[in-house]
């Protein structure tokens, strides 16, 4: 069990374990790591406050408390201290001991109203936050609170907590915007098989119709087999039944990763104006159309073809 969650108040939500332990199993997938454990305990106002003061100095109640039981290395995370993170594994888990949150349920309720969702909502929030700290994520400057970010709001994705039956869906129906694409993009790249390059990409091809499609590098022992990123996302979206794209948004582990001449040549095979959004891993991307990285392509007008 990856979750122990332990409550201090009366109050009972059903269901929340099984909620809460699925947005732990998600966010330690997403850094890498195995058969991670926690605990979570949920308390009122009063107790938060206490610990608050007691741990930190900060003299009130705040929504929110993380213990990591990992010593990162200043600016790494989990994925880059395995030894150390190995160093925490507890038999009765099967795996690492990441740390212990303490959520606030009053403070919870709350901010769950101010925002108008659900509280199950806010505390799967709250959680999946407490988790990239206790992965040692933080949010001290600006590009350590967008890298958090982006962890976060993949694990809300991949778990569609978005969709929730009591938000007001205002998210809904709103075309995607670049930096979700590319977050999408940078989702996909935390999949990526490549034990031979240590080059991971990941890629999310935006469709017409709005949906999305991930790809990610897949290496293979004879090299010539390897796919790329946006190969993988071009055959994922045409076995969906997608054939026109608006967008590709691509990432690279260590470098921009924009697409070699075979990744431009393919999605060019079903878009006469893709826009290809490009960044390296944790920074910035760039917009540029596919008709520049490959002017006077030929495509199936070429032959009498129409897609
Ligand atoms: N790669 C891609 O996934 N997309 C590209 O457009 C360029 C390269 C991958 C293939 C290989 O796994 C690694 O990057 C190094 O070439």
């Amino acid at each position: 069990m990856s979750l122990e969650l332990i409550w201090e108040i009366p109050d009972r939500i059903e269901g929340l374990e099984e909620l809460l332990s699925r947005v732990v199993d998600c966010a330690f997938a997403a850094e890498g790591i195995e058969n991670g454990a926690m605990s979570i305990r949920i308390v009122d106002d009063a107790a938060i406050h206490t610990l608050n003061r007691e741990t930190r100095g900060i003299d009130r109640a705040t929504d929110v408390l993380s213990f990591p039981t990992v010593n990162y290395r200043p600016g790494t995370t989990a994925r880059d201290n395995r030894a150390r993170v190995r160093r925490a594994y507890e038999p009765d888990c099967g795996g690492p001991y990441l740390g212990d949150c303490v959520i606030s349920l009053e403070h919870a309720r709350a901010q769950a109203e101010e925002y108008g969702h659900s509280l199950r909502r806010e505390l799967g929030y709250l959680t999946a936050h407490s988790c990239f700290h206790l992965l040692g994520y933080d949010h001290m400057n600006e590009e350590d609170k967008r890298r958090m970010r982006a962890m976060e709001e993949a694990v809300w994705r991949l778990l569609d907590l978005q969709r929730d039956e009591s938000a007001s869906n205002e998210e809904e129906g709103k075309p995607m915007t670049d930096r979700e694409l590319f977050d999408l993009a940078c989702e996909a790249m935390q999949k990526a098989y490549s034990p031979y390059s240590n080059f991971k990409v990941g890629a999310c091809l935006l469709a017409s119709d709005g949906r999305t499609f991930q790809g990610c590098n897949i290496e293979n022992a004879s090299y010539g087999a390897t796919i790329c990123a946006e190969r993988c996302a071009v055959s994922n979206a045409i076995v969906a039944g997608a054939r026109s794209f608006t967008a590709i948004a691509i990432v690279g582990s260590t470098a921009p990763a924009w697409p070699c001449g075979i990744c431009s040549q393919v999605p060019n095979e079903f878009s006469d104006d893709l826009r290809v959004i490009c960044g390296q891993y944790g920074g910035d991307f760039e917009v540029v159309p596919l008709a520049e990285l490959l002017p006077r392509s030929f495509g199936p007008k070429d032959l009498g073809i129409e897609v």
